[in-house]
């Protein structure tokens, strides 16, 4: 069942995503090396709870964490822990709220100290896809438009292993809505996209094989050949012509350029 969104809807939607937005930005000021993800995990869990919403992941079918931080080999879902972050880790921080009765959902990949020219070439074409993808969710296309373009850009052009195991979704009352949002796929098949329809586009993209297996937590999603993976996330609303963006990350690179623990160029 596929819900459209209403403007007023669209709007709280925007509010929620938003959240997350500044959550990130609110951590990407706070990330060097010696700093835990569990400590960057409760810090999330309470500037969520001060802008009156719910960290959404928290017990959501179990998860035991406000947040997901994966670093290095782990694709998305990892459990903030006492590690103490180093330079040359890459960390996916994925974040949920959910504030009048709507969930945001996103995540952005943050580089500390320098991986290395690859790695910084993985991120800048990880994030490069998500856009090419939400170029095409606009009324009138289809999922597999979107699917296509990303997996062009990433395993077509540049060689990388797109995850198969894990796809973006709708978003709404629900953190999973219909439909799926493969990162790979043909162009021109799956549903229609109609204005209203607001998607989680998240390609997760990995350096080396696509192939990825879960740890005995149940959670953890990491790649088989221990090789790094990037994952972006965006909350986009469909619209006629153009899709608009709920989240926004100007807000998290404007602190990350400004934080010199964090490589931003490649
Ligand atoms: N971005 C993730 C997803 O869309 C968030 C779910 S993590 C969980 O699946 F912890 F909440 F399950
Ligand atoms: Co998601």
């Amino acid at each position: 069942m596929i819900y459209y969104k209403t403007e007023a809807e669209i709007a709280l939607m925007r509010e929620s995503a938003l959240l997350v937005s500044k959550t990130l930005a609110h951590i990407a000021g706070l990330i060097k090396p010696g700093i835990t993800t569990l400590s960057l995990d409760k810090i999330i869990g309470e500037f969520i709870r001060d802008h009156q919403a719910e960290p959404a992941f928290l017990n959501y079918k179990g998860y035991p964490f406000n947040s997901c931080i994966s670093v290095n080999d782990v694709v998305v879902h990892g459990f903030p822990d006492k590690n103490e972050l180093k330079e040359g880790d890459i960390i996916s921080v994925d974040i949920g709220t959910l504030k009048n009765g709507y969930y945001g959902d996103h995540a952005y990949t943050f580089a500390i100290g320098d991986p290395g020219d690859d790695v910084m070439k993985l991120i800048r074409i990880t994030k490069e896809s998500l856009y090419k993808g939400i170029e095409k969710a606009v009324a009138g296309n289809r999922i597999g438009d979107i699917a296509y373009a990303i997996q062009e850009h990433t395993e077509k052009k540049h060689g990388y292993g797109v995850v198969r195991e894990l796809v973006g979704h709708g978003l709404g009352r629900s953190m999973h809505e219909d439909p799926q949002v493969p990162n790979y796929g043909r162009k021109g098949i799956g549903p229609v996209l109609r204005e209203g329809l607001v998607l989680a586009i998240e390609p997760m993209i990995n350096m080396g094989k696509k192939d990825v297996y879960t740890e005995e937590d149940g959670w953890t999603v990491r790649t088989v050949d221990h090789k790094p993976s990037v994952h972006f996330e965006h909350d986009v609303c469909v619209r006629k012509g153009k899709a608009e963006i709920l989240s926004d990350y100007s807000i998290i690179e404007k602190v990350e350029k400004a934080n010199p623990n964090l490589y931003t160029k490649d």
